[in-house]
This record gives C-alpha cells, sequence and structure tokens, in this order.
C-alpha cells in the first residue's frame, strides 16, 4: 500500500462535498491502493455540521480511508497537502449582485491560496469548484506564486459530462461512446461546447458527431444551449444547485489528472492560459481540450477552429476577461489595509 495523500475538500459541510467525499475515500478518484487522510475545511457555523459528516465517514469503515481532519484553521487544512479540492465559496443566490459575489470570493480564493503558498506540498494539485470557477482559480494561483499555475485547474467537466450526455442520448449510446467533446471558456451560460472533433462511436465504428446525429440544426442550435443552460434548469427543478453529477465530474477530472488521458482522447478542464493557444488571452483561466500525461495537463494545440466556432470561442474570452479585471481590482483593493472592503 502507497504511503497516504492528503486530500483537501473545502465547503466540506455543503452538499457536493455530501457526494465527493464518499468517492474520494472509497479509492474511486486515487485508485484502490492508495490511502487517504481527508483534510475537511469549513466556516466556524459549519463545524457541528461538518462533526456529523466526519461520523459518517468513520461508519462508512473504509480500508483506504487513514484520518480525517475536520477544522475551519486554514493552517491545518492546507499543511502539506497533495490535493486541494476548493468548493466552499459565496454562492450566487446570498450576494445577487455580480460585483460584490466576485469581491466576496476574491477574499476566499486570496486567502487559500496564500494557504496553499504557505502550507501545502509545492507539488499539490489544485482543483476550484466554487463559482465563478475560473476566476477564482485564478485569485488563488495569483496568491500562490512558488506553485505553478500549471497545477491549478477548474472544474467544467461538469459541462463536458453533460455534452457527451446529451450526445449520446440522442444517439441511443451510452456516454462512453462518445468522445472528444471540448467545452470552451467560462463555466458560465457563455461557455462553448463544441463538438466539431467529437467522435461517437455507433455500431462498432467511430463516426463523426454531425455524421452521427445527422441533425446539424439541433447541434448549433438546442444542443448548445441545453448545456449552456443546464445548471439553471437544475436549479429551477430541484431548488439547489447540480450537486450529485458536480461530484461525480470532481471525481472524473482529479482522476484523469492523477491517472493520465486514454492515448488520443482529450477532456475539458479550466487551465491558466499563456496565450499562445487558439488566439485566447493570456492571463486567464479559460477551458481548453486537454490532454494529461504524467500529471501534467497540455492544451491539445492544432484542431481546426471554423467561423462558427471562432466567434463563440471569442465570446467566453470576453467575458473572462471582465470577470478578470473586476476580480484583479479587488485584489487589490484587498491588499489595502484603509480600504472597508476588506471585510468582505
Ligand atoms: P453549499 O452551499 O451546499 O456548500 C458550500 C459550503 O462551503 C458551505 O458548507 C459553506 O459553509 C462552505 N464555505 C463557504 N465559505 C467557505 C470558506 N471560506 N472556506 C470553506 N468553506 C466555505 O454549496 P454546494 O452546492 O456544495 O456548491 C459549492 C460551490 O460549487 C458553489 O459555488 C457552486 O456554485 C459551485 N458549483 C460549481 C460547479 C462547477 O461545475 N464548477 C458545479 C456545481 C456547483
Amino acid at each position: 500500500m502507497a504511503e497516504p495523500i492528503r486530500v483537501l475538500v473545502t465547503g466540506a459541510a455543503g452538499q457536493i462535498a455530501y457526494s465527493l467525499l464518499f468517492s474520494i475515500a472509497k479509492g474511486d478518484v486515487f485508485g484502490k491502493q492508495q490511502s487517504i487522510v481527508l483534510h475537511l475545511l469549513d466556516i466556524p457555523p459549519m463545524l457541528p455540521v461538518l462533526e456529523g459528516v466526519v461520523m459518517e465517514l468513520q461508519d462508512c469503515a473504509l480500508p483506504l480511508l487513514r484520518e480525517v481532519i475536520p477544522t475551519d484553521k486554514e493552517e491545518e487544512a492546507f499543511k502539506d497537502l497533495d490535493v486541494a479540492v476548493l468548493v466552499g465559496s459565496i454562492p450566487r443566490g446570498e450576494v445577487t449582485e455580480r460585483k460584490l459575489l466576485l469581491k466576496a470570493n476574491v477574499a476566499i480564493f486570496k486567502s487559500q491560496g496564500a494557504a496553499l503558498e504557505r502550507f501545502a506540498k509545492k507539488t499539490v494539485k489544485v482543483l476550484v469548484v466554487g463559482n465563478p470557477a475560473n476566476t477564482n482559480c485564478l485569485i488563488a494561483a495569483k496568491s500562490a506564486p512558488s506553485i505553478p499555475k500549471e497545477n491549478f485547474t477548474c472544474l467544467t467537466r461538469l459541462d463536458h459530462n453533460r455534452a457527451c450526455s446529451q450526445v449520446a442520448m440522442r444517439c441511443g449510446v451510452p456516454a462512453t461512446h462518445v468522445k472528444n467533446v471540448i467545452i470552451w471558456g467560462n463555466h458560465s451560460p457563455t461557455q462553448y461546447p463544441d463538438v466539431h472533433h467529437c467522435k461517437v462511436n455507433m455500431a462498432g465504428s467511430d463516426l463523426a458527431c454531425f455524421e452521427a446525429v445527422k441533425d446539424d440544426t439541433w447541434l448549433k442550435g438546442d444542443f448548445i444551449s441545453t448545456v449552456q443552460q443546464r445548471g439553471v434548469a437544475i436549479i429551477k427543478a430541484r431548488k439547489q444547485s447540480s450537486a450529485m453529477s458536480a461530484a461525480k465530474a470532481i471525481c472524473d477530472h482529479m482522476r484523469d489528472i492523477w491517472s493520465g488521458t486514454p492515448e488520443g482522447e482529450f477532456t475539458s478542464m479550466g487551465v491558466y492560459s499563456t496565450g499562445n493557444s487558439y488566439g485566447v488571452p493570456e492571463d486567464l483561466v479559460y477551458s481548453f481540450p486537454i490532454q494529461i500525461k504524467d500529471k501534467c495537463c497540455r492544451i491539445v494545440d492544432g484542431l481546426a477552429i471554423n467561423d462558427f466556432s471562432r466567434g463563440k470561442i471569442d465570446a467566453t474570452a470576453t467575458e473572462l476577461m471582465e470577470e478578470r479585471d473586476m476580480a484583479v481590482a479587488a485584489l487589490a483593493m484587498l491588499g489595502h489595509p484603509q480600504n472597508p472592503d476588506t471585510r468582505l
């Protein structure tokens, strides 16, 4: 059995964590030979709830789970981490104004980035889930300058999985028969689910998605809007945001980082843009087609982009630039001791 790895989940008393922790602790992400110490961070009022989650984890009697550390203290939560899954954030419902929401989350991710810098291993793999996930991830990466930017990713795998499933249901095949969907850009309704490079395995042969679906109007219309609006549709139906599917997507994302993507296949995740791929500006966390080997994420370059895709790839980048500029302004204000907004 390998030495235990230390895995942090923040927002550990919340609903995504409730679906996620069991999968991580039973070996679905890091493998059945990898023992785990789980660090669970939430805010002080949630500690009693977190105690209940800890009791349940204990009661699962899982062979891989060596220790569970529930805490509201960053120095304990971030100590010696191998993996950090940052789920906790201020949700949209609580702060309705976008600027204020960004500001509140900048404060959280600045603080958690600084804690990664001070306490975690330099090799730590960081996945940001809490929304706005791309920009929160950028702020965390900026606040941890000695950890490579490549170690920071944000979750767009849920959107990716939604797109795979929509195509699969249309073709009457399992979702695993749909490969190389791409989610471009922001985890928001401006994201672009792109199937121009997607293949669908039907009756044993790989077909181009447009050939398999045989309905270009749907693929260029309702398919895209269904994926873009899926989160909103789930909130409307369930009165709560996606949790089971988000937890599954987190597991898929982190398993791919840990074990790599299959040969010739790619997935989607938000990564730091250096300005060298697909005309996406630098200094954004932007979702690209990604291949992973030896725990390193690489953007799949050189895919053909038609005019239809170009406009959508640029539009979501524009939204991310606006978010970044607001967040960086909020970050600068946080650094200013006289500014009353530092309380946010
Ligand atoms: P939730 O409200 O059930 O749980 C969030 C938890 O985070 C709460 O227990 C809260 O106390 C905690 N929290 C707040 N501030 C914290 C801090 N500074 N440190 C540690 N914990 C903190 O929310 P849920 O449903 O679990 O969702 C969490 C986040 O994930 C939300 O921002 C949601 O929008 C986002 N999300 C992102 C998805 C993606 O695909 N990127 C998909 C679904 C949700």
